[in-house]
Formats: structure tokens, C-alpha cells, sequence
């Protein structure tokens, strides 16, 4: 699709000569910029800027532009999927990720989230078999039967938490991938402590005096959070360290890692391989728990969905539990998760980035050296250029036919480029299959009829608990009309 240029546009051609003005973007405030409204109604707040064009200019304010020693400190958001792609794909290599507050770069310290350049490479070439082809497959069975035994405890007439369900069974899923064993009673500790940095991380990107603020200043937040992370830590060096012991070698991440050689070709040491072992952990639970915690909230609310879904998992799975190999026939449940995704992605906002020196975009917009660039999956997703009316659940949109009509990267729930999410093809297996397990022992039916707002932490989570009434799946709806 060709780049349709807003009447706002960021240069002008005049005699061959590219002329820029101003990039425009929101009032606010001239001292502490766009803190407080983001701080206030993130979401709402990047929505609102689809108003002033495809590069919105968000000034951090003069108090930000003295921490900062730059007289014009500003965020640019990217609203046209071509200026995303040249910085996630064609220009890359001019974008780093911006500096981390400080409870983000504790949790994650030097795992592939956060590592840049050679160090980045070398990880991502350490970890992409594991995350391919047949070596995910092989992680169908397990994920189909601990969704049969999760829903098969269940009883019917009962009311759950399907958040807190969904973020056990997936929990329990990573536990697996990571370290070749069961989760015991340690998981409660790991959800906890998950909330809490998730929470600080969000105060510390939402306000400077936050994030200043040294974490061994005992305030009531830093310490539930140290506690919790210290905890945490012990327990992954333990695991590191008993199965160091034990010298034998699983098919799991932390056998790849205990194999793995630095640069030098040394072995990796506890410190490193315990900061990769915990991105994958929160990496690779959350985000997948709060794709399905939403994806059944949908279903709930549109029985003609559901009822598309019952048919299409009685004519693939039947009474059986679904494979890695019926993946390509559940057409519908995958339309059904990239819709979910596409109307609440985990990752709402992408790792802030900084550009290395100025670049112009396809739009013709200038960014200076040192800009930092918004990417949002949020914004982006619910742009009515690329999804006409854009709050609807409307899972046709991605029928083969309606997808090929838009343009690439207006739909990025997990990235693109070099930095593209490592375990998206285990997300989605995992995802589907336990979308098609689950729905085709009962039907969940949210008990409370209200909205349920996002709230935007680190992965986008229902604002409140999803309470969900468990019932037979035994007899599916028939396309009755949608209220
Ligand atoms: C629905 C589920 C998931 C979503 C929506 C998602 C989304 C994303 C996104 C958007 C990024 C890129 C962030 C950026 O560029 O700033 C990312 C990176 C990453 N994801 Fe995922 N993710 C999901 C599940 C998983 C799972 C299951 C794993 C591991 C098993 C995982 C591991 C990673 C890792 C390691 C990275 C860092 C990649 C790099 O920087 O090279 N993710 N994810």
C-alpha cells in the first residue's frame, strides 16, 4: 500500500527540495511535559494523538530537558506502519533501546530484552533453534493436557479468576520450558512478585521522581519489590546450581545455557544465565496469560463468535485433545487470538527507542540525533485507516483476504525486525491450543456484564478480575443474535 500523506504532513516538496516543518503533537504542560497526562490515561492519551498525524512531536518538558542536558527534549510517535517499519526493519541499526528505570534493568540485567549489538546477535543465535520448527511442536502435548487437567478441575456452576487461572497454566507451561520440571509452591511467590515490578516499573517510566529515586530507599513499594526479587533470584541460582551438580543435560533453556560459551568461549556464568532464565520467565508467561484472559472475556461477550469457534473445534478436534498438527485446520480459533491481539496486545508500548543519529522517514518527517521514538501496538492497532471501526471484535479482519488488503506493520503485537519477539511461534501454538482445549470442555461466561478497562503495566491486564461462571460446552450456541 502506498503512504497516504494527513493533511498535517511533516515536509513539503517545493521545487525538488524537501522542505520541513514543525512536526505537530499535543499541548502540555511546559515544565513537566506529557508525564502527567500519560501517567493519568496512557492509553487514552496515545489514542488521542492519532489527531495531530503520523509523527506526533510529545514534548518531555524543561524539567526532563535539565535532567537530560537537551534544551528540546521530546517522544516522537510513529502512526504510519511505513515510518515503523524503517525503524523496527529498514533503518535499524540507526535505533538503540533507551536506558531502563531501574526496578526493569534489576529484573532483567543482561538477558536478550535488553542486550544490544554483538552481545544481542550472539544470544538471539544462541536461542532461535529452540524457539523454531519442530522443537516448539514438540511442546504440543504437554501444553494440551495441563489445559485438559486445569479445566477438567473445574467444577461446573463454579465462578474463577480466569487471569489468575490462565497465568498459573502458563506459568506452569514456561516452568517447563525453562527448567525441565513441575512448578511447585515458588510460582505464587513468582505471580507476586511479577505484580509489584510491574507496578514500580510502570510508576518509574511515568514519572522522573520515581524513577530517581535509588532503590535502596526503603519505601514500602522498593521493599515488597526487593523482597520479592531477592527471593526470586535464590531460587533460580538454586536451580542452576542443583542441576550444575547433577551434570546431566535436559532438552530445556537451562541445558542450552549451561552449554552455551561466552565470547571467549568460556562457560556462561551463574549471574548471566539466571538474568536469562528470568526474562524468559516473565517474558514468556504474562504476556501470553493476558492474551487469553482477554480472548475469553471476547468470546463471552459475543456468543456468534463462540458458537463459529464450537463448530469449527467439533469438525478439527472432535473428543480428543488437539495437537501441534491441527494448528493449520483452526483457522477461526487463530483468527479469533489475532484479533484479541490486535485489540489488546500484551506489549501495548514497545521498548522505547533512540535514534543514533538524525534520519528522515518515509513520511518525511525529520528526527533529530537522540530522538526517542514511541512504537505502540496499542495506537497502531486501533488506527480506523488500517481497522475501520476499530473497537469492534470482529475476528473477520483477518480472514486471508481482508489481511492481505492492509499494509505490513499496522498489526505488530510482537514486534518485527532483529528484536522481533523470540517465542512468538510458542505463544501462538500455545495460545490456540489452549484456546481449542479449553473451549471444547466448557464455555465461560464473564459473570459481571460491565466494560473491564485495560490497565497498561508492563503487559496490558484487565483493570480488575475477570470472573468467569464455568459451564458445559455441551451444547454450543446457535449463531443467536449478538446484544
Ligand atoms: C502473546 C504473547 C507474547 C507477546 C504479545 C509478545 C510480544 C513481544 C514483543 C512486542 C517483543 C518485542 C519488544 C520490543 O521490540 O520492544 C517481544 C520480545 C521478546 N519476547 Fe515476546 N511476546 C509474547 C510471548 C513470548 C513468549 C512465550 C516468550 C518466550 C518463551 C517470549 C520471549 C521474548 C523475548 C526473549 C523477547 C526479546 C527479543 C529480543 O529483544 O531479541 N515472548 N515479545
Amino acid at each position: 500500500m502506498q503512504y497516504a500523506p494527513r493533511v498535517n504532513e511533516t515536509c513539503r516538496m517545493t521545487n525538488n527540495a524537501r522542505q520541513f516543518v514543525p512536526i505537530s503533537g499535543p499541548p502540555v504542560s511546559r515544565w513537566f511535559g506529557f508525564f502527567s497526562e500519560f501517567r493519568r490515561d496512557s492509553l487514552g492519551f496515545l489514542l488521542r494523538c492519532h489527531a495531530y498525524g503520523d509523527v506526533v512531536k510529545i514534548p518531555m518538558g524543561r524539567i526532563a530537558g535539565l535532567l537530560l542536558r537537551n534544551p528540546d527534549p521530546a517522544m516522537y510517535l510513529l502512526n504510519h506502519p511505513a515510518d515503523v517499519r524503517h525503524v523496527l526493519v529498514a533503518n535499524q541499526d540507526n535505533y538503540t533501546k533507551a536506558p531502563v528505570p531501574p526496578v526493569e534493568s534489576r529484573i532483567f540485567g543482561q538477558g536478550v530484552l535488553h542486550a544490544e549489538g554483538a552481545v544481542h546477535h550472539r544470544q538471539r543465535r544462541l536461542f532461535l533453534p529452540f524457539f523454531h520448527g519442530d522443537h516448539v511442536h514438540s511442546y504440543g502435548e504437554l501444553i494440551a493436557q495441563k489445559s485438559a487437567v486445569l479445566a477438567d478441575g473445574w467444577q461446573k456452576g463454579i465462578t474463577i479468576d480466569i487471569g489468575q487461572e490462565m497465568t498459573q497454566l502458563t506459568l506452569s507451561i514456561i516452568w517447563r520450558l525453562l527448567f525441565g520440571q513441575d512448578s511447585g509452591p515458588e510460582a505464587v511467590d513468582v505471580t507476586q512478585t511479577i505484580t509489584t515490578g510491574q507496578h514500580l516499573i510502570k510508576k518509574q517510566y511515568d514519572s522522573l521522581c520515581a524513577r530517581l529515586l535509588p532503590l535502596w530507599i526503603p519505601t514500602a513499594d522498593h521493599r515488597e519489590f526487593s523482597h520479592g526479587h531477592r527471593r526470586m533470584n535464590s531460587m533460580i541460582l538454586q536451580l542452576i546450581q542443583d542441576r550444575r551438580a547433577q551434570s546431566q543435560h535436559a532438552h530445556d533453556v537451562l541445558s542450552l545455557l549451561l552449554a552455551a560459551t561466552d565470547v571467549d568461549g568460556q562457560p556462561l556464568g551463574d549471574d548471566y544465565i539466571r538474568d536469562e532464565l528470568m526474562t524468559f520467565l516473565l517474558a514468556g508467561h504474562e504476556t501470553t496469560a493476558s492474551a487469553l484472559t482477554w480472548t475469553w472475556l471476547l468470546l463471552s461477550r459475543s456468543p456468534t463468535v463462540r458458537a463459529r469457534l464450537a463448530d469449527e473445534l467439533a469438525a478439527v478436534v472432535g473428543d480428543r485433545l488437539p495437537t501441534a498438527a491441527d494448528i493449520p485446520r483452526l483457522r477461526y480459533t487463530r483468527m479469533i487470538w489475532d484479533e484479541t491481539l490486535r485489540l489488546y496486545p500484551p506489549a501495548w508500548l514497545l521498548h522505547t527507542r533512540v535514534s543514533r543519529s538524525d534520519d528522515t522517514l518515509p513520511s518525511g518527517a525529520r528526527l533529530p540525533s537522540g530522538a526517542r521514538v514511541f512504537l505502540s501496538p496499542w495506537s497502531l492497532q486501533r488506527d480506523p485507516r488500517w481497522f475501520p471501526d476499530p473497537d469492534r471484535f470482529d475476528p473477520d479482519r483477518f480472514s486471508e483476504d481482508a489481511a492481505r488488503q492492509r499494509p505490513a506493520f499496522c498489526y505488530i503485537p510482537f514486534g518485527g525486525g532483529a528484536r522481533r519477539c523470540l517465542g512468538e511461534s510458542f505463544a501462538e501454538m500455545e495460545g490456540l491450543l489452549i484456546m481449542a482445549t479449553v473451549a471444547s470442555r466448557v464455555r465461560l461466561s464473564a459473570i459481571d456484564a460491565k466494560p473491564i478497562l485495560p490497565e497498561p503495566l508492563m503487559t496490558l491486564r484487565p483493570g480488575i478480575p475477570v470472573q468467569m461462571r464455568v459451564e458445559p460446552a455441551c451444547s454450543p450456541e446457535r449463531y443467536p443474535t449478538e446484544t
